[in-house]
């Protein structure tokens, strides 16, 4: 061989070697397309989106007279508690799936529970045997580790529906320590009295620990301050989502009339303006000056800083075994046995999809009060029926600090809280010694800021 040619070849072979490397490295799970095919064709013979979808395909239930009303209900229900619709629509097109949809597949597959047994004597032949159940078990999990890759986790974890916190997300420091300043800075609201650590405070869980929070004037507003600690991990902001980044978010309160009651962003840096030793450093940054744009920038860089990861669940999921006591290690499988980590998934137990207070009993029927638009949940951004009484799921990471619960801040402590949504989410009445060691679980959620286990000074924790 010339050697000219000598070296085509083994460039070639260089090129195929890379080429083959990246694909390894790269496999995405959506990249498995075989599984995936498998997947749809198994949620298509199952008839799921006949009944998980707006639209259900009605034809099925015409050879089914007698069973036609309560065919229907079922289908409201299906609808009302999961909509598979964007789910099989990633699907199709490769994208990424959500963790909530494939925990809420995957346990509904391994209690037996979908499709709907009773349907089988009626229906075109769904069933659904041991090989199918595997293949979509096996198809949920390759997914889950696609998308969340995470080296530390102990091998044995890697299907658990939860996971660790990170330590750190990648930031710019500069703007960070700009973010950190404004946080605490009172001159972002009208009478320079509240800052956004008066009701997200560091040192108290990054919450108020008061049903409604307090903002200029002592005005309350009508619904409960969730933490910033690990607001990073939100899918989007707010019990209504109506923010999608913590930027936007942030540009909320210095303008809502109830927390910092500001007029404009120009009232805010026109004082901001007047402090020349913080105009120079934030120039440095911010070449463009100040702006609502940069001030919510900043802000933002911060909270990303705001994580309390190692906390002693998230050792035990990186293998430290003695992390976790039997009793707790008792409450997580109490959590996943009763659904709590099909909407609570993830790396903050929540914060990843909308879902329906009341699944099972009205909860607005039992709580007494009067029902108020915040109550409206993510009703108030659509106008979706659908969406009435729907909220953002809470995370549940250092829950033991962030006392009141739900968005209405009327769960004192986390006993109620999770005793009520044994009830209204599952319809179950769950025994004390059961409510303990769930609650004695979530306490393991508590991590670390700045290295520190995190406390709050209001509840000598
Ligand atoms: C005949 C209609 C029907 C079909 C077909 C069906 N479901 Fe359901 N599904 C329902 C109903 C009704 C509920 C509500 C059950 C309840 O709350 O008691 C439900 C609930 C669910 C839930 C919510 C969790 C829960 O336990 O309530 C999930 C997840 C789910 N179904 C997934 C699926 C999947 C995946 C398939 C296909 C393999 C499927 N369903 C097929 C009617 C159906
Ligand atoms: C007067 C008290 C108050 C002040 C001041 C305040 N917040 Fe909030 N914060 C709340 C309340 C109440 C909510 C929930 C509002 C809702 O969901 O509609 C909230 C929600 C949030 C969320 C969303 C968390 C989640 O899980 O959805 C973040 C992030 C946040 N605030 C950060 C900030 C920042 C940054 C500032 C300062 C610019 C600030 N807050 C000022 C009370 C306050
Ligand atoms: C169908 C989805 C779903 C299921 C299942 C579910 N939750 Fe929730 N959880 C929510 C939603 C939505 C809220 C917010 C309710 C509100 O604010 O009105 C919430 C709130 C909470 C809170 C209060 C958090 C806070 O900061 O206010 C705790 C604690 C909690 N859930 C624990 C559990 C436990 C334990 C289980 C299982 C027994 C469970 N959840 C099952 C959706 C769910």
């Amino acid at each position: 061989m010339k050697k000219s040619t000598k070296l085509i070849v083994a460039l070639l072979v260089v090129v195929a070697a890379l080429a083959v490397t990246y694909r390894l490295m790269h496999r995405v799970p959506s990249a498995d397309l075989e599984a995936d095919a498998q997947m749809q064709q198994i949620i298509t013979d199952a008839g799921c989106l006949r009944c998980h979808t707006s639209t259900p395909d009605l034809p099925f239930y015409a050879s089914v007279p007698i069973a036609g009303k309560m065919v229907m209900e079922d289908v409201s229900k299906a609808y009302r508690v999961f909509d598979m619709t964007r789910m099989a629509e990633d699907l199709k097109a490769g994208r990424p799936l959500s963790q909530v949809d494939l925990a809420k597949v995957e346990k509904v597959i391994l209690d037996g529970k979908m499709p709907m047994p009773k349907y089988y004597l009626v229906h075109w032949g769904a069933s659904f045997n041991d090989a199918k159940k595997e293949i979509a078990l096996n198809w949920v999990k390759n997914h889950r580790m696609g998308l969340l890759a995470d080296a530390a986790v102990a091998p044995e974890f890697v299907n658990e529906p939860i996971r660790p916190i990170a330590d750190s997300i990648s930031v710019d420091v500069r703007k960070v320590l700009l973010g950190d300043m404004l946080f605490h800075d009172t001159r972002l609201s009208a009478d320079n009295t509240v800052s956004c650590a008066s009701c997200h405070g560091l040192e108290t869980g990054g919450v108020d620990n008061k049903q409604y929070s307090e903002g200029v004037g002592g005005q309350f507003g009508g619904v409960n301050a969730p933490t910033v600690y690990n607001a990073a991990y939100n899918f989007v902001q707010f019990w209504d989502g109506r923010a999608g980044t913590l930027a936007e978010q942030a540009a909320g309160p210095p303008l809502n009339p109830v927390e910092m009651a500001c007029e404009s962003f120009d009232q805010i840096t026109a004082k901001l303006a007047e402090d020349k030793a913080f105009v120079k450093a934030f120039t440095e940054v911010y070449p463009d000056g100040l702006s609502e744009k940069n001030i919510t920038d900043a802000i933002q860089e911060f909270e990303k800083t705001l994580l309390t990861p190692n906390s002693r669940f998230d050792r035990y999921l990186k293998g430290d075994k003695d992390a976790v006591t039997a009793d707790e290690l008792a409450g997580y499988e109490l959590f996943k046995k009763y659904d709590c980590a099909t909407c609570h998934v993830g790396e903050i137990l929540g914060g990843q999809s909308y879902e329906l207070i009341g699944v099972q009993h009205d909860y607005f029927a039992d709580r007494q009060a009067e029902m108020t638009e915040e109550d409206n949940g993510r009703f108030k951004q659509t106008k979706e029926e659908r969406d009435l009484h729907r909220f953002k799921v809470p995370g549940l990471r250092n829950i033991e600090l962030t006392a009141p619960y739900f968005h209405d801040g009327s769960m004192k402590t986390m006993d109620d809280a999770v005793r009520a949504m044994a009830k209204y989410q599952l319809g179950i009445d769950l025994p004390q010694q059961e409510v303990d060691k769930i609650v004695a679980f979530l306490r393991t959620l508590t991590g670390e800021y700045k290295g520190k286990l995190l406390t709050n000074k209001n509840m000598e924790i």
